[in-house]
């Protein structure tokens, strides 16, 4: 997998992320900001899911995110939120400016080994980072199938590791991790937007793009415990994880 590649292909499903990715529930939020934080950067923040979370708390939301397709949607959603081109690498932020770093299912995407004193940099001393997934719920029947057909042809890939490591380097310190559930309702062309801003569907050729979103959409409509529904409601199960910076 050319994870680089993958890692960029968010912008030319910009619309679609926005559309059908959920939000992250308020007891993940709550977990991932600490109490006293004030001025929090929203780092990979792609469309805004958790910088609006984020500003409904009152908090001073930075938005630093590399892909320019995905800002613009952020900027739509939120005028108000000062948004900037950077990367978990290279934020372009000044050292000790930030109380709290949030990055919600996008950790994976980084390269650790810069990432880290990259976020130690902009963070105050005591600061914490705060990683979050939306993992999708494999325990329901639909939701397992239509994965499974999702990834059709990929058998032989590595899904890419949508969850916290088991430490982070220094100065940070040991990892503290808390899961919790929710329920994203949709339709069923939000589903087909989820799948189709997956990253490996989105850098797949286009014949085999289409197929494979007319096999989704041939399931969501025939699966008995979807069928005749205006509604769907997609489980996901959240994992967080935190640390302080030493
Ligand atoms: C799955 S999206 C998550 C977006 C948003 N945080 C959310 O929760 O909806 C992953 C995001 O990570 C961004 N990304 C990819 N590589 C990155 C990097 N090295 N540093 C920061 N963000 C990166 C992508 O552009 C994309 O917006």
């Amino acid at each position: 997998m050319d994870t680089a590649a993958h890692a960029r292909s968010f912008g030319s499903a910009a619309a679609q992320y926005a559309r059908a990715r959920p939000g992250y529930p308020d007891d993940a939020v709550g977990f991932l900001v600490p109490p006293a934080a004030r001025r929090v950067l929203d780092l990979g923040a792609g469309t805004g899911k958790l910088t609006a979370s984020l500003v409904a708390r009152g908090l001073d939301v930075l938005a630093v995110e590399p892909s320019t397709r995905m800002l613009a949607q952020l900027r739509a959603a939120l005028p108000g939120v000062e948004a900037r081109e950077g990367t978990a690498e290279a934020t372009g932020l000044p050292d000790a400016s930030v109380d709290a770093v949030v990055v919600a299912q996008a950790w994976h995407w980084v390269d650790p080994e810069r990432a880290v004193p990259e976020v130690a940099r902009v963070l105050r001393p005591g600061g914490a980072l705060g990683l979050v997934w939306n993992v999708r719920d494999d325990s329901v029947g639909w939701v397992r199938e239509l994965w499974a057909l999702a990834r059709l042809g990929r058998e032989g890939e590595q899904e890419q590791q949508m969850d916290a490591p088991a430490a982070l380097a220094a100065p940070f310190g040991p990892l503290e991790r808390f899961e919790t559930a929710h329920v994203h309702v949709t339709d069923r062309a939000g589903v087909l937007d989820l799948i189709a801003s997956r990253s490996y569907v989105i850098v797949l050729p286009e014949d085999e793009r289409a197929r494979l979103l007319a096999a989704a959409a041939d399931l969501l409509e025939h699966h008995p415990a979807l069928r005749g529904r205006e509604e769907v409601a997609v489980p996901y199960r959240t994992l967080c994880a935190r640390s302080r910076r030493g």
